[in-house]
């Protein structure tokens, strides 16, 4: 059996990598239908070694998707998922739109893939990308120990803002090694050689809507309102693969070489804890490009006493987004 599968948003960071991940996969695709805004129709992408067209999503007939796979923006995701879901597709949203509705399941497919067993709406939504390569190293934690808070410090890649953040990046450090001015436009402020503590919107308590993401995700996903998670969300000059430095705080203890031993057998982790020079994992020297979740500098932490740290990095184009949201078409696939 094949389907017909909808990328809305073909041309994007993470539009493109979600046709390489359906063609690396093998997912069972019998049409592909690669879909952006009318600036892009009649350009060509590619996938399993042929060429496909781009069409303008605001003159295409939904009818006949099976699944939709969405990563053109919350306002395109508002508008169009409704519409693909009454056409009788099954639309998997990266945008953070329909997150934390209650009827709209929000799935990592390694944690809570049981959220699958009820669609209401025909609308799944797939993860902030900070929050799901965090959960995909502490559900374990959680299911064994029982995880009370959660502070974590995130240094996320440019890619996450898109293909204008990361043109934006090599602009600006080429601009700067020429001696010109690096002209920030796509973010406040300069990117190249910088960090800036500042990830989508602020909201009224000081933090930002990433950082709340965070809270608010991990809830709903872990199915545990109780757990306390305090986040600040840090974009830095790197530009693929999201970074984290996560401190949790659990119910029981559990020492290092039990975490360690637990995320060794954790489906979608990859331990890297040398505690040696390089014997960790970074964004360039392993995350990028590839799809695990990276654990390394797993330690107690020596100012509480049921504490834990890791530093968790994953490609966030890839699990963060894509490669989750094609998991998700292939648990839906097999249920078919
Ligand atoms: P387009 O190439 O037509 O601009 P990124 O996150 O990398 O910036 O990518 C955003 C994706 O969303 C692109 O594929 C972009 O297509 C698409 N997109 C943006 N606005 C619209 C729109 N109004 N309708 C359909 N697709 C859109």
């Amino acid at each position: 059996k094949t389907f017909t599968v909808a990328v809305v948003g073909a041309t994007g960071a993470v539009g493109q990598t979600m046709l390489s991940i359906l063609e690396e996969r093998d997912f069972p695709v019998g049409t592909l239908i690669p879909l952006a805004s009318e600036r892009s129709a009649g350009d060509q992408v590619e996938f399993k070694g042929g060429k496909l067209t781009v069409r303008d999503l605001a003159t295409f007939d939904s009818s006949g998707v099976d699944f939709a796979l969405f990563s053109a923006g919350g306002g395109i995701s508002k508008e169009y998922a409704p519409k693909f879901a009454a056409a009788g597709a099954v639309v998997i949203d990266n945008s953070s739109a329909f997150r934390m509705d209650a009827d709209v399941p929000l799935v990592v497919s390694e944690v809570n893939p049981e959220a699958l067993d009820s669609i209401p709406r025909g609308i799944v939504a797939n993860p902030n990308c900070s929050t799901m390569q965090m959960l995909v190293a502490l559900a374990p934690i959680h299911r064994a120990a029982g995880i009370r808070r959660i502070n974590v410090a995130t240094y996320q890649s440019v890619s996450g803002a898109g293909r204008s953040a990361l043109e934006e990046l090599g602009r600006q450090t080429a601009n700067i090694l020429g001696f010109k001015e690096p002209e920030p436009q796509r973010f406040p402020v300069q990117i190249a050689f910088n960090l800036i503590p500042h990830i989508d919107e602020f909201l009224d308590n000081g933090y930002t809507k990433e950082e709340m993401k965070l809270v608010w995700e991990t809830r709903k996903i872990l199915g545990d309102d109780s757990i306390q998670v305090n986040p600040t969300a840090v974009r830095v000059p790197v530009f693929y693969g999201h970074s984290e430095a996560v401190h949790v705080e659990t119910e029981r203890k559990l020492s290092a070489a039990e975490a360690r031993v637990l995320l060794e057998k954790t489906p979608g982790v990859t331990v890297v804890d040398e505690r040696a020079p390089g014997g960790y994992p970074t964004p360039v020297t392993h995350a990028s490009g590839t799809d695990a979740v990276y654990v390394g500098r797993i330690r107690e932490d020596i100012s509480c006493p049921n504490g834990l740290n890791l530093w968790v990095v994953s490609d966030n184009i890839r699990k963060g987004a894509a490669l989750n949201a094609v998991q998700i078409a292939e648990l839906l696939a097999a249920k078919r």
